[in-house]
């Protein structure tokens, strides 16, 4: 199952709640989850070094001549049960580019990383970032597609103006906001599946590189039915 989470504007909590899905997903799935990283932050949110090798923008770049299977020479093991493919030089021309030119008999090379996700044994989450954007192809062929949305006018504006239409939307929701789950379900005509509250024991977290092992219930407890 290939789960994308994406948002249609910058720090909305699309790694956070990538991070977090998927790190839930872990412990119920004895092989662990495959969480691709098309956004460039998941190493950061997870406490891995940086790393300058390869990633997923190196494996779209090399055309055919790399074979598919490849991709899982790529994985970085991280904490709890999650693998990571890392973005590499991932650019929105790669991807692109990688879109644009079918090789004979076959799809894009973007489409071909879509469908070897999605065949993954393993639950797949993948940080699509912000779109339009290079995580576009494997948002648009994933099973699930969750858009990450704060409950304001201005992002939900360009919710509406998304490149694509998502499968249901997880709410990033802070107090005293005035849009809410049923204005969000009105307005762009798709169910929210889980609303996570902004909540500072979630931003330490995520700032300490301690997110899959520090995970506040809150945060857990939402995102359990989300995907
Ligand atoms: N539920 C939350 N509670 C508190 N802070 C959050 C929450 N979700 C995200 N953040 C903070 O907001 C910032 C942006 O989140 P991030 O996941 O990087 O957004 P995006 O990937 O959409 O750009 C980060 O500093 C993160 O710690
Ligand atoms: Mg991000």
């Amino acid at each position: 199952m290939l789960i994308a989470c994406w948002s249609a504007k910058g720090g909305s909590g699309t790694t956070v709640v990538s991070v977090a899905l998927a790190t839930v997903l872990a412990r119920s799935s004895p092989a662990g989850v495959l969480l691709a990283d098309l956004g460039g932050d998941v190493p950061a949110v997870l406490g891995l070094p940086e790393t300058s090798g390869p990633g997923l923008g190196e494996w779209l770049a090399s055309g055919d001549s790399v074979p598919a299977d490849a991709l899982s020479r790529l994985e970085i093991v991280g904490p709890g049960g999650l693998h990571v493919l890392p973005t590499g030089s991932l650019t929105a021309t790669s991807a692109t580019a990688a879109t644009g030119e079918p090789s004979v008999g076959g799809a894009g090379r973007a489409e071909v990383l879509a469908a070897v996700l999605a065949a993954d044994p393993r639950p797949v989450v993948a940080d699509c970032g912000c779109l339009p954007g290079p995580g576009l192809p494997v948002a648009a062929a994933a099973s699930v597609s969750l858009l990450v949305l704060r409950p304001c006018y201005l992002s939900l504006r360009r919710a509406l103006n998304a490149p694509l239409r998502p499968s249901g939307v997880i709410l990033v929701s802070e107090a005293g906001r005035s849009l809410g789950r049923r204005e969000v379900e009105e307005v762009l005509g798709v169910p929210v599946r889980a609303v996570v509250g902004v909540d500072p024991a979630v931003a330490r977290a995520v700032d300490a590189g301690l997110l899959p092992a520090r995970m506040p219930r809150g945060l857990e407890r939402a995102l359990r039915h989300a995907a």
